[in-house]
Formats: structure tokens, sequence, C-alpha cells
């Protein structure tokens, strides 16, 4: 077999652990009769046919290496029609390379994003297996994505180092975690580090609330407090503009994002000193954890099987714990939320973790 990977998009903790997954079962499997091109940055080096060959050497420290050893890049799906600046079409740019490598198949290991180009190429005949890759865990059809679990472990041990000098201090603080456009990172890691306010996108806050937490807190002996909000996260009143009357908000907006926002508000709400936290992108940084290596090697176990069978286009995924793959078209552009009225929320509600709405 001859098989092309490329990761794309923002990168995460688990993306070697799983290409190591994909070229240990290959190579086991046809007893070293595979051939690997690995894509460098992206669909970029699939555009312009800049690869390197990879074998199971390259990887040997795929499960404890964070990062991607092909690189990555972002090339929005919007603009896959328009060509290079050297005015090179991207779309036959790339088929053309998987054609000349004679490849059977390709794995792309992206978010969203990622994965609609995947479906336009499979769209276009091309063998596509791709792989649920982000810390934010936003992609339709599967109940986990890899990168996922690290980011939250991070998040969660962010919040224990401020909860200490918060304490100290009886500060109250905000701390922004990342998560695109959903709350899944700031929900789980929230409830895990003992957040006492958790604010995500699916559930829009009022200032007026998250005051009165934090008031509650004190009234009850705790002299700090941790307000964990989603980069996604919006008031109730900015949740009722239309997607252009939100983003002339955003583009006025002098603070560099919502958590300082919320800080803002809550020093002039408040008698509290308000600092800011960011963990930033060292939620996407260092080895992954160990949940994340097991996800990973099953990903990448279970697309190399796919490949074996010849079944193409399509995500590979974990729906109530189980390993499955999901048709592509099915998930492509998709995402997936955190139901504001799903189990999690709930039992975070039931013990008085407030999500500033209520
Ligand atoms: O998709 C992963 C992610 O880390 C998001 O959570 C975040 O919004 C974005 O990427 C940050 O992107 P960049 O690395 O381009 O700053």
């Amino acid at each position: 077999m001859r098989v092309g990977l490329l990761t794309s998009g923002g990168d995460c903790q688990a993306l070697n652990a799983t290409m190591r997954a994909i070229v240990q079962t290959l190579s086991y499997q046809t007893h070293e009769q595979t051939e690997f091109y690995g894509f460098l940055d992206g669909y970029h080096g699939l555009v312009c046919n800049q690869y390197k060959r990879l074998t199971k050497q390259d990887l040997l420290d795929g499960l404890i290496q964070g990062g991607t050893i092909l690189g990555t890049s972002r090339m929005p799906f919007k603009q896959i029609d328009e060509p290079m600046e050297d005015g090179t079409r991207k779309v036959p740019a790339m088929i053309q390379t998987y054609q000349q490598h004679k490849l059977d198949c390709l794995f792309v290991l992206g978010g969203n994003g990622s994965t609609k180009t995947a479906n336009r190429l499979r769209e276009e005949g091309l063998n596509i297996i791709a792989l649920p890759k982000t810390i934010d865990n936003d992609t339709w059809g599967t109940d986990l994505t890899f990168g996922f679990t690290s980011a939250i472990e991070i998040v969660t041990r962010y919040i224990d180092d401020i909860r200490t000098t918060a304490t100290s201090h009886g500060r109250v603080f905000v701390i922004e975690a990342m998560g695109h456009k959903v709350g899944w990172i700031p929900l789980y890691a929230g409830i895990a580090g003992g957040a006492d306010v958790i604010l995500i996108p699916e559930i829009p806050y009022d200032m007026k609330r998250i005051v009165a937490a934090i008031e509650h807190d004190q009234t009850e002996g705790e002299r700090a407090s941790i307000v964990l909000v989603a980069e996604g996260a919006l008031s109730k009143a900015e949740a009722k503009l239309t997607k252009k009357e939100y983003k002339a908000l955003l583009a006025k907006r002098e603070e560099p994002s919502v958590a300082y926002v919320i800080a803002r508000e809550l020093e002039r709400l408040t008698d509290r000193e308000v600092r800011v936290g960011l963990p930033g992108h060292s939620q996407r940084g260092g080895a992954p954890d160990a949940q994340d290596r097991l996800f990973a090697t099953q990903c990448g176990i279970e697309a190399a099987e796919a490949a074996l069978e010849g079944k193409y286009g399509i995500l590979v995924a974990q729906k109530k714990g189980k390993m499955c793959r999901v048709p592509l078209d099915e998930v492509a552009g998709k995402l997936k939320y955190v139901n504001p009225k799903g189990e999690m929320v709930k039992e975070a509600r039931y013990m008085g973790i407030s999500f500033g709405d209520a």
C-alpha cells in the first residue's frame, strides 16, 4: 500500500501518537509493505507536493511527543477555490499530488475546517480517512476528539495553581479557556478544577448573576472565587445580536478578550480585586495525557483497519465508548455543541456551580 498522512489546523498533543498508531499498525499488518508519505504543514504540503517519507522510526517517541512532526497550518475552507499567490489552484494540485504518488488513501488528522476540505477531496474522488483532532472536542459525529483530555488536564492544573495565590490574596480570578465557539474545555476543566462560575457560549451569561455567585461564595467564607470563561462566551444581550452585529461589536471591543471584559465588569460591580489568568496556547502544548494516548492509538488502529478493508470517505469516531466510523459527508462542517440541558451541566448546577444565567 501507499498512503498519505497530513495534520491540519491548530495542533494538539496527540497528533504524533495517532500517526504512530497508523504507521505501526499498517507496517505490522502488511509485513512492512506499506509506504508512508507525510505531507508537510497540512494541506499546504499536499498542494505543493512537499512531503517526507515516514517510517516507524520517525514516530518512536510519538506517544510522548506533543505537536506534530509533519508541521501544520490552517487553510480556510472558504478560500479553498481561491488560487495560491503563484496562481496554483489548490484542489486540482492536491488531486495531482495524490495521483502522482499513486496513493491508496489519505489520512487527514484535523478538526472541523480540515474535515470540510477532506470531504471536498472525497467528492473529487480521493480515498479519505479522517481522524478527529482538536482540543475543542467540537467535531460532530464523535463523542471524543484527541487533544481534548490533555487540554482539560492542563486547564485543571492551571486552576489548581491559580487557586493558591487567589486564596492568599482573597481575589477573584477570571481564567479564560480555549474552545473556539463551544464550551467543552471549560465545562470539563471547570468541574474538575472546582470553578465557582463556568461561562460557556451555549449558555449566555448575565453579569448580575455572576456577581451574585461571587458574593454568595464570600458569604460562605470562600476567600477566592474562580470564574472559568470560554473564549467564545457571550452575554445574553450579545446572544441576541445577528452574526454581523456581533462581529462589529467584537471589532470595537477594547479588551483583548472576553476574560478582560468580565474582569472589568466585576471590578466595577463589586469591591473585589480581580485578576485575569490565561493558559493560552499551553492548552495545546506538551505531551498527551494517558487517556489521549490511548484514544489516539485507538483512532490510529481503527483508521489503519479501515484502510486495509478499503473503507473510505469516513471519519473515525468513538460513540458510547466504542470505536466506529461515520460517513464524512454527514459530519463535515457540523459543530458539536455542549447541550445546555445535558447531564454534565445539570450535575454541575446541582452542586451549586453557576453558569452565570440563573
Ligand atoms: O482549534 C483549536 C484552537 O486552540 C481553538 O481553541 C482556538 O480558538 C484556536 O485554535 C487558536 O488558534 P491559533 O493557534 O491560530 O491562535
